[in-house]
């Protein structure tokens, strides 16, 4: 399994963090973006994270917890940037925002809520290159797993392999030793912050991608 470890965190500077994570074996860095509205929560402007993400190398994997995410993707497109992701909650036309992200020639993701019935984003997983599951309430890190979207990852994994498909599964929220077993065999990446903030990072990514 691929890893994405998130920067948000209460406790540890981002700054310190990226200079750890830098050092890591991660597949993807996760850029978790809020804007205050869509979550309770605001993250540092483009120009403060685009500093201090200058001098990685890692793929970026940007989710964007946003109402308006038109207003932030030609930004974000012009980093180190694999995959970015809105959620399907806020946008109304899907389809062309999904073509927005691709025309910069970068993979698009969509991502929903606990509450979100997954069923909904059927009609565009083929146009989709990744689906970001969340298993708690978009706005922070640290909170507890919710088991009650495994059904979810199952529904998901089993259209995809129906339709025969290549959309990636990522689940975002909540992962540690616990929760992993869970849900490892529906999901290709895992996001994490908490988790892999606190003790041996590098260990605990190489732990993750031996699944
Ligand atoms: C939550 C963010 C997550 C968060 C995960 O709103 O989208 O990416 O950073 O944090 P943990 O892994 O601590 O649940
Ligand atoms: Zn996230």
């Amino acid at each position: 399994m691929k890893v994405s470890v998130s920067f948000l965190s209460k406790e540890y500077s981002q700054t310190e963090l990226i200079k750890q994570i830098n050092k890591t074996t991660t597949n993807y860095i996760h850029v978790d973006i809020m804007d205050g509205k869509f979550t309770d929560n605001k993250t540092n402007t483009f120009s403060e994270i685009k500093k201090l993400l200058l001098n990685t190398t890692i793929p970026l994997d940007v989710h964007l917890m946003v109402n308006n995410p038109l207003k932030y993707i030609e930004d974000y497109a012009l980093l180190n940037t694999e995959y970015i992701t809105f959620h399907y909650e806020v946008v109304k036309d899907i389809k062309k925002t999904i073509e927005y992200i691709k025309n910069f020639g970068i993979k698009a993701g969509i991502s929903i809520n606990p509450d979100t019935n997954v069923s909904l984003i059927f009609p565009y997983l083929k146009y989709l290159d990744l689906v970001l599951i969340m298993s708690v309430e978009p706005g922070k890190s640290g909170q507890e797993f919710k088991p009650s979207i495994i059904y979810k990852l199952e529904a998901l994994k089993q259209k995809i392999i129906e339709d025969n498909l290549n959309t990636k599964i990522s689940i975002d929220g909540g992962m540690n030793e616990e929760t992993i077993p869970l849900i490892k065999d529906y999901t290709d990446i895992i996001v994490s912050a908490s988790y892999l903030h606190s003790g041996n990072m590098q260990d605990k990514i190489k732990e993750i991608q031996t699944l």
